[in-house]
């Protein structure tokens, strides 16, 4: 397979025909999801996984997420299936839930790092559902990314950073919610939040009771989305307190990224808002697309405003925190990587 990272529309019935094909022959395809692009592979070719990890720079103990478009894969991937996670299925999918279960031997373990379970997602979004159906495979696919940097949104921040580690991209414009799944793990006892993300945790309560939350976060986690250091910005973040107070230093070139307007410009050399009325999906849509275009600027530093931890300003909340957390020695990335440990 040659690595041209060749951008396609997905609109095109050939591009999702080629897309499949470049998937079924072991090879690697970005393609949008309604949370944010997807760097897929067939799930079941353990050689393809690993080109994955090898793209991203993934350490192998943060397993994938498969996904799949119809619920009749799952017999072939999940060894058990429970009352509340078929409501869980009923009420959410297609959709931003990630569901935990236990494997099924089929799984290679490179997908799920050696654990014992597998983590299922079923993508409400046209082009990923269509890609899936035609390669006729599950597909296995993390965040289009180099591991711990921003999520991307749009086919060009995938170029931007993988363009010759790849070999399509399917092109289906800006994603419509723009942070990760949530992800609710259902092989324990208790269903469990190892992931906070678009999928507001009320809703999910309200299906199925109280959903166990973990605090902290760990060098190898059971959702390396919970590494403290992760979504990172090479530019350092620091999320400012309640109340817009600002902390500029003398001589220093920020940026702010503003929840809302109307926003203090002063001394700021760049302002992102993230919507104008403070709409919290017009916020978790341009998020990581104005993280990346205020890194890209050579600025010494960026702000960003807080917003509620309710609903979906839990998941955002949680992206900025990781950003702005200080690089860690150990479990340092190239990428966020800066030195000075
Ligand atoms: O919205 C999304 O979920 C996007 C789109 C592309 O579907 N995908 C995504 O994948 O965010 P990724 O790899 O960036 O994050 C998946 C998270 C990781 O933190 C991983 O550790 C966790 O899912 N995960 C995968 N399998 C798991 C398992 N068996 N147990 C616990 N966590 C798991
Ligand atoms: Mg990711």
């Amino acid at each position: 397979m040659v690595s041209t990272g060749r951008i396609v529309p997905a609109a095109d019935e050939e591009s999702i025909r080629l897309a499949a094909e470049v998937i079924r022959s072991g090879g690697l395809v970005a393609f949008p999801t309604e949370t944010v692009y997807g760097l897929g592979c067939d799930a079941l070719n353990p050689e393809a996984v690993a080109r994955v990890f090898e793209a991203k720079q993934r350490p192998s103990f943060d397993p994938l997420i498969v996904h799949i478009e119809r619920r009749a894969s799952l017999d072939h991937l999940v060894a058990a299936i429970g009352f509340d996670d078929h409501r869980l299925m009923d009420a959410f999918w297609p959709g931003p839930l990630t569901l935990v279960l236990p494997k099924r031997e089929r799984v290679p373990d490179l997908v799920t790092a050696g654990l014992s379970t597998v983590a299922i997602r079923m993508p409400v979004h046209p082009v990923a559902r269509a890609l899936i159906r035609e390669a006729g495979v599950p597909i296995a696919a993390p965040s289009a990314n180099p591991f711990g940097y921003v999520s991307p949104t749009t086919a060009e921040h995938v170029r931007e950073m993988l363009d010759d580690r790849i070999d399509l991209i399917l092109d289906g414009g800006p994603c419509p919610i723009g942070v990760e799944s949530t992800i609710i793990s259902m092989a324990g006892a208790q269903p469990e939040l190892l992931r906070p993300g678009s999928l507001p945790l009320a809703d999910i309560e309200a299906v199925v009771g109280p959903v166990a939350r973990r605090g902290g976060s760990d060098q190898r986690p059971p959702a390396p989305g919970r590494l403290a250091r992760h979504y990172a910005t090479r530019t350092p973040l620091t999320i400012l307190p309640a109340g817009r107070a600002r902390l500029l230093g003398p001589g220093e070139r920020a940026g702010l990224l503003a929840m809302s307007s109307p926003v203090d410009l002063g001394g700021y050399a760049v302002v992102e808002v993230l919507s104008p009325s403070g709409n919290l999906r017009e916020v978790a849509r341009g998020l990581f697309a104005a993280l990346r275009k205020l890194d890209g600027l050579g600025l010494d530093h960026l702000y960003a405003e807080p917003c509620d931890e309710q609903g979906l300003g839990l998941a955002i909340m949680d992206r900025l925190r990781r950003c702005a957390a200080p690089i860690q020695c150990e479990g340092e990335t190239p990428l966020n990587g800066k030195g000075g440990c």
